[in-house]
């Protein structure tokens, strides 16, 4: 069991997901997954069912399970991985809920990074035709990714993500104290998204985050709280005009087509989701200043502030022509076009399906081996 070392609930900073009557606030601070009246205004209904994974739990499910003496709590805790991330998984919890009756006002917590939200979200989407799911990311990534927009899902054999629906959370609660467990990789990972935020939306952001990626990396809680907010500010505003990805929401996926090449080359192994957005986000840079889009000093900044995050650049251990095949069959390629999300500056991303296939096989020789 962890012991906290902040002070509880020194700051809790809350922004809103617009959404309609689908809208719900994202809570950031630190220790909030031991401030138990926070905790019941956001969390209702009788029954509830604590999802983790065999890493988490220990760390936190006790904690938590604390702030609500009055209700009943049944955990499930499934295996460590994105390999788990499945619909046997999302059919387990959806047998616990069955075997022990839980209604439409059941509510499911799910405790852990991505995989945990995304399955945990998912059996919530199916349980009876949706129930309420609170989301308690305690990565990076998830804090400031996969916990915020209510895209949940699993995987298939024949791909990621293949099988999902939307279904919003009723309340996203960050608990930024977790972050002081997790591995140096897995927060150099969470970052990439980071830095994606401000290449999107908020050139002021990059350059905040250039000046305090030392403090980033050596956890200074001001700062990465601070991160969190700014991020979670963008992609809330992103996906508050575009739920459902019809366009904008796409930006969001800026270095995610070159990056979901190095994952699928490499068979989702090997490489972590943040480094090969990390990669992906120096090759959307190089490609836009082949484009003539964004100049030389733009994209070594970009380059300088990845290398300086720890991340790569470069995917020398993927052929070009297999990155290539594998970007043909990304989910986004509309009309047999691949779409990609490309630089007009720092702060300025944008949509097309209009560049020279030359300049793309062109990027992709210079970064991939
Ligand atoms: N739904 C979305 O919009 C969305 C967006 C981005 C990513 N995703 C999904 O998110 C997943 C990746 O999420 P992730 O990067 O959080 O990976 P993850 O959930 O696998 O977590 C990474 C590792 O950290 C461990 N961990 C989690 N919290 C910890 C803590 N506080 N201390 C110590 N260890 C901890 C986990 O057990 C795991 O081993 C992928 O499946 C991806 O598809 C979804
Ligand atoms: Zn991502």
């Amino acid at each position: 069991m962890v012991h906290y070392t902040e002070i509880v609930n020194a700051t809790v900073e809350t922004l809103n997901v617009d959404l309609g009557e689908r809208s719900y606030p994202i809570l950031i601070g630190g220790g909030l997954l031991q401030d138990a009246a926070l905790l019941a205004q956001h969390v209702t209904g009788p029954d509830l069912l604590l999802v983790s994974n065999t890493t988490v739990a220990p760390l936190y499910s006790r904690t938590l399970e604390q702030c609500f003496p009055d209700r009943r709590i049944v955990q499930a805790i499934l295996p460590d991985g994105e390999s788990y991330k499945t619909l046997a998984a999302v059919g387990r919890l959806l047998d616990v809920l069955v075997a022990n009756r839980f209604g439409r006002d059941a509510t499911i917590l799910a405790l852990g990074g991505g995989v945990v939200g995304d399955t945990a979200g998912f059996a919530a989407a199916c349980y009876q035709r949706g129930v309420a799911y609170v989301q308690l990311p305690t990565t990076l990534l998830a804090q400031v990714d996969s916990s915020v927009g209510g895209k949940t899902g699993v995987n298939h054999p024949g791909g990621k993500n293949l099988i999902g629906a939307f279904h919003q959370p009723v309340a996203v609660i960050a608990d930024t104290t977790t972050l002081a467990t997790l591995s140096d990789r897995e927060l150099r990972a969470g970052l990439a998204e980071i830095i994606k935020y401000g290449l999107i939306r908020d050139a002021v952001f990059f350059a905040w985050l250039e000046e305090s990626m030392d403090l980033l990396l050596a956890r200074e809680p001001s700062a990465l709280a601070r991160a969190i907010r700014r991020s979670c500010e963008i992609k809330a505003e992103i996906v508050g005009r575009d739920e459902r990805e019809q366009g904008e929401r796409a930006l969001l996926n800026l270095g995610h087509t070159f990056g979901h090449a190095i994952e699928s080359a490499t068979g989702y192994s090997g490489w972590l989701h943040g480094e090969a957005v990390g990669a992906g986000l120096a090759m959307a840079a190089a490609m836009s200043r082949a484009l003539g889009t964004l100049d030389a000093e733009q994209v070594e900044r970009v380059r300088a502030l990845l290398t300086r995050t720890g991340l790569p650049t470069m995917a020398p251990d993927v052929r070009a022509s297999s990155a290539l095949d594998h970007m043909r069959i990304d989910k986004k390629v509309k009309a047999g076009r691949i779409r990609l999300v490309l630089l007009r500056g720092i702060g300025d991303a944008h949509v097309t399906g209009d560049y020279p296939d030359d300049d793309l096989r062109a990027t992709i020789a210079a970064h991939f081996g």
